[in-house]
């Protein structure tokens, strides 16, 4: 990545206003001037994607939805399971990612994928439920993500899993057999990301533990690209829904 974008890409991340009065426009506002280096910036921030999906068992001929997944990334990292699976779409509610995400598809002759630009909280594909719905770094931009949990469940078919990686803080108090963090985690990262509408919560992992069956949780630190010294938690967790 040159010196030049580097630049720019900070800028839209730390210093430009984010406008717009839909979430929709929002997030245009954000991702529009950095769409073109989004992933080649983010693999130094978004970690844990790649392990989180070589987890998940997509099963032969199945449907695999893949909610704010922005530039089709993801795509890359399973790409020698995409042939064996009937469809797959990748739904994210920025045109500028979306645009890259069809690019990507259309060079790599991915007939079974389809990239939509729609709300995770309200698509539904036309065919119907889904084996795998996966959410990476997704929940923390979407508002209101209890509802998108809840959707995610309704589109799976019973047995069927759900895969999520993303930032997030424990509760002050956190429950037996997960991590506590300390004020300072709790308090200065949610204040670091919600500049960019971004809202680690530490409610997220209770909220998935509830309504789903747990098949793999654990929790992580990942380096923070030119803050040195700094580690920001992030978690991933493989759940089923029960039959
Ligand atoms: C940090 S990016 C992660 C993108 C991708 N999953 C990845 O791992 O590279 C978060 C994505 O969520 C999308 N997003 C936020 N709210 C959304 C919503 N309500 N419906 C669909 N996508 C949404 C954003 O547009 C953005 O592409």
């Amino acid at each position: 990545m040159s010196l030049l974008a580097e630049l720019k890409t900070l800028y839209n991340l730390t210093l430009k206003p984010i406008r717009g009065r839909s979430h929709a426009e929002r997030l245009d506002s954000f991702y529009r001037n950095q769409a073109a280096h989004y992933d080649e910036f983010r693999k130094r921030l978004l970690r844990g994607r790649e392990e989180m999906l070589r987890e998940l068992p997509f099963p032969d001929g199945g449907m695999w939805i893949d909610m704010g997944g922005g530039t089709g990334q993801n795509l890359e990292f399973v790409a020698d399971r995409l042939p064996r699976l009937r469809k797959v779409y990748v739904v994210d509610l920025a045109s500028s990612l979306m645009e890259i995400a069809r690019d990507r598809v259309a060079r790599r002759g991915w007939g079974n994928v389809e990239p939509v630009l729609a709300d995770a909280i309200t698509f539904s594909p036309p065919e119907g439920q889904a084996d795998i719905v996966t959410f990476s770094y997704s929940l923390t931009m979407i508002p209101d993500w209890f509802a998108a949990i809840d959707h995610a469940l309704e589109l799976l078919v019973p047995g069927g899993h759900i895969g999520v990686v993303d930032f997030y803080v424990s509760r002050k108090h956190a429950e037996a057999g997960h991590r506590q963090h300390t004020w300072f985690t709790r308090t200065f990262w949610p204040i670091w990301f919600n500049v960019d509408n971004v809202y680690p919560s530490p409610d997220h992992i209770p909220y998935l533990e509830r309504r789903f069956e747990t098949v793999s949780f654990s929790e992580h630190w990942a380096r923070m690209p030119y803050l040195p010294g700094f580690q920001t938690p992030y978690y991933r967790f493989i759940g089923l829904k029960r039959a």
